[in-house]
């Protein structure tokens, strides 16, 4: 390099050097400012500031996360696919009513839905009022949910001294949740989805959920502990000339000869061709054992059913029924104003 130019290179140099400082008082000013925020938050402890009580909380959600997590993995359901937005949402319809089993019922449901992907919760209580206890329930469930209330008419009620099967149950509840979700599905925004009408007392599997997932019309399965038998499940036959299997009737104890001999437990409907057919609904006047019968001959025919849970050779639900409890001495100390329940939620 020739002297001229190392001179012209220093001029150059000074003329930018007041921008060089600039830029490298920048540079500094911003590192600088970055580590020290490093510094001040790492010595910043972040739950300082909480109460113990949100603590604890946040304690119990990532003990929950974690629990959660080991589920995912023992039923084969990988993470993401949990989280996955495009996973048709499976909505369970739950009437339900007040009686000293009440929640007892609603948690061994809500243990089994937590275990489910995209699962969304209609609880529809049969009262004037949405009470206070399930209330309570489903804001702390953790699931997603809806709360309803519709009132069964008093001429429609079972009086103490009924039996079950003088009276259709949950049949107003469940036909509110069927508008709920008409009023949210109207034309145009529907969802990939089905629903499950899911009563409180019942037994249900993980897997069942799993089956009736991707139900295109309406699927059916078998039910066990049902209508005086072992298991209620529909007939599959070859179709041989299509060399696949359909619903060709069914095998109950009573009426096999019923359209759609399942219990309501036995099936779920895809959500679109629910929120799309306005005849879809239960009746109170459906004659006994045929409500649910009833319910599907609006929506579909024998040969559309979709047979699941491997061609309807498995039982993942129970109609299982709650022994009432005794609440003898109960009675008696209630009535001596010494109640077991004053002041504690059962
Ligand atoms: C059987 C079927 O499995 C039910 O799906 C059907 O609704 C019922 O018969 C019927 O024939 O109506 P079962 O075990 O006898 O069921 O009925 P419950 O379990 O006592 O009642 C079904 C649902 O309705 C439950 O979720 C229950 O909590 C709810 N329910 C019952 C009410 O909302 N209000 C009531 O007064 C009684
Ligand atoms: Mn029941």
């Amino acid at each position: 390099m020739s002297l001229l130019n190392v001179y012209s290179l220093q001029r150059r140099l000074k003329r930018k050097l007041p921008y060089v400082l600039i830029v490298l008082f920048l540079i500094f000013g911003y590192f600088g400012g970055f580590f020290s925020d490093l510094v001040s938050s790492a010595e910043r402890d972040p739950f300082a500031e909480l109460s113990s009580s949100t603590l604890k909380k946040i304690l119990n959600l990532e003990r929950e996360n974690q629990r959660l997590r080991s589920a995912l993995k023992r039923f084969n359901i990988a993470e993401d696919e949990y989280l996955d937005s495009t996973l048709s949402v499976i909505y369970v319809i739950t009437p339900t009513y007040t009686r000293p089993q009440q929640k007892a019922e609603l948690t061994r449901l809500k243990n089994i839905f937590l275990h489910i992907p995209s699962l969304h919760w209609i609880v529809v209580e049969d009262a004037e009022e949405k009470s206070i206890l399930v209330s309570q329930f489903l804001k702390l469930s953790g699931l997603p949910y809806t709360h309803l209330n519709q009132p069964t008419p008093e001429e429609w009620k079972l009086q103490k001294t009924d039996p079950n099967w003088r009276k259709p149950r949950g049949v107003l509840q469940r036909n509110l949740g069927i508008h709920w979700l008409r009023r949210k599905f109207t034309a145009g925004n529907i969802r990939k989805g089905v629903v499950y009408f899911a009563d409180d007392d019942n037994t249900y599997s993980i897997e069942l959920f799993n089956e009736m997932r991707d139900t295109k019309t309406v699927s059916v399965w078998p039910v066990g502990l049902v209508g005086g038998v072992m298991v209620e499940r529909p007939q599959i036959s070859l179709v041989d000339y299509q060399s696949r299997y359909e619903v060709s009737g069914w095998l109950t104890g009573w009426r096999p000869d019923r359209p759609f001999a399942t219990d309501m437990a036995g099936f779920a409907v895809n959500l679109n061709l629910l929120v799309k057919n306005p005849d879809a609904e239960f009746s109170l006047k459906s004659k006994r054992g045929f409500m649910e019968s009833d319910f599907l001959e609006k929506i579909t025919t024998l040969s559309e059913l979709e047979p699941k849970a491997d061609l309807c050779t498995k039982v993942y639900v129970w109609h299982t029924q709650t022994l009432k409890p005794d609440l003898k001495d109960e009675e008696r100390l209630r009535k001596a104003g010494r109640s077991t329940d004053v002041g504690i939620e059962v």
